[in-house]
């Protein structure tokens, strides 16, 4: 296919993308192939997982699966491991898995609020600590992209255990950018707003709630992952070479509307 195009971004990089079987990770890793890229995909979604992994073949990446929990105790070291082991090398890390808010601040449970912030949040953390110490004694650079959300900067009811996570992901963001430079690691996160996945299908099965979204989005549209994808290919490609700490938000414009 078209592995040999110049004028790809990622051409022969390696990269880990979690959460892909679904939404943005899905059309992340699609891009990616596009790219040059090949893909170590991981999620807890196996049939989700083939449904990408065909996509990603078709687009000329080699790609492996690998059905994980991202919170997993041994999770971590086991995925970096993957990756060096079936295809050769590391070059990205794409911290996606995510779940979604569990409701009122008074009735979040215990549990609830355990599992978003391990998921959303100290998973992050951990693979991004396991690929940066795989990078420092390889004395190899790396990219590491979190995906964070508009939720790390505004606020919508009913989120308060997702809106400290993706709040966490940001300041996580750029203090392992802060730690890592010297290493010649960027770290860097994308902000989705509303975007077309498994996550909002509650939104996008409202037309009276997707319509009242719109209206507040100055581009006029939900997200598509593809727009969220097309951010995080460039954070990882060489033009984002000098960029490393920051959040990009995509988002239509969502967060300068005041609600
Ligand atoms: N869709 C949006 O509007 C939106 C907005 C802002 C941020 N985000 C963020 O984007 C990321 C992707 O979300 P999406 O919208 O594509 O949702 P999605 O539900 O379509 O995909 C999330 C994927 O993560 C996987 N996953 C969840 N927990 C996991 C775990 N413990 N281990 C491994 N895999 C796990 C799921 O199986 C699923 O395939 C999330 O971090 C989410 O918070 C989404």
């Amino acid at each position: 296919m078209r592995r040999n195009d110049r004028n790809m971004k990622l051409q022969g990089k390696v990269a880990i993308v979690t959460g892909a079987a679904d939404g943005i990770g899905r059309g992340t890793a699609v891009k990616f192939a596009r790219e040059g890229a090949d893909l170590l995909l991981v999620d807890l979604n196996e049939s989700g997982l083939s449904a990408t992994s065909t996509l990603v073949a078709e687009a000329g990446g080699r790609v492996e699966e690998m059905v994980a929990d991202v919170t997993g105790d041994d999770s971590p070291e086991r995925i970096v491991a993957r990756a060096v082991e079936r295809l050769g090398a590391l070059d990205i890390l794409v911290n996606n898995a995510g779940v979604p808010p569990s409701g009122h601040f008074l009735t979040i449970t215990e549990e609830s609020m355990d599992r978003v912030m391990a998921v959303n949040l100290r998973a992050p953390f951990l693979l991004g600590q396991a690929a940066a110490r795989h990078w420092i004694e390889q004395k190899k650079p790396g990219r590491i992209v979190n995906i964070s959300s508009i939720n790390a900067e505004i606020i919508q009811g009913d989120s308060s255990d997702y809106c400290a996570s993706k709040g966490g992901v940001r300041m996580l963001t750029k203090a392992a950018a802060c730690d890592l430079g010297r290493y010649g690691i960027t770290v860097n996160a994308v902000g989705p707003g509303h975007t077309r996945t498994g996550m909002t299908r509650h939104l996008i099965d409202n037309p009276e709630l997707e319509q009242d979204w719109v209206a507040r989005t100055p581009l006029g549209r939900l997200g598509e992952p593809e727009d969220i994808a097309n951010a995080v290919a460039f954070l990882v490609s060489d033009e984002a070479a000098y960029i490393t700490g920051q959040t990009i938000y995509v988002e239509g414009g969502r967060t300068l509307h005041i609600p």
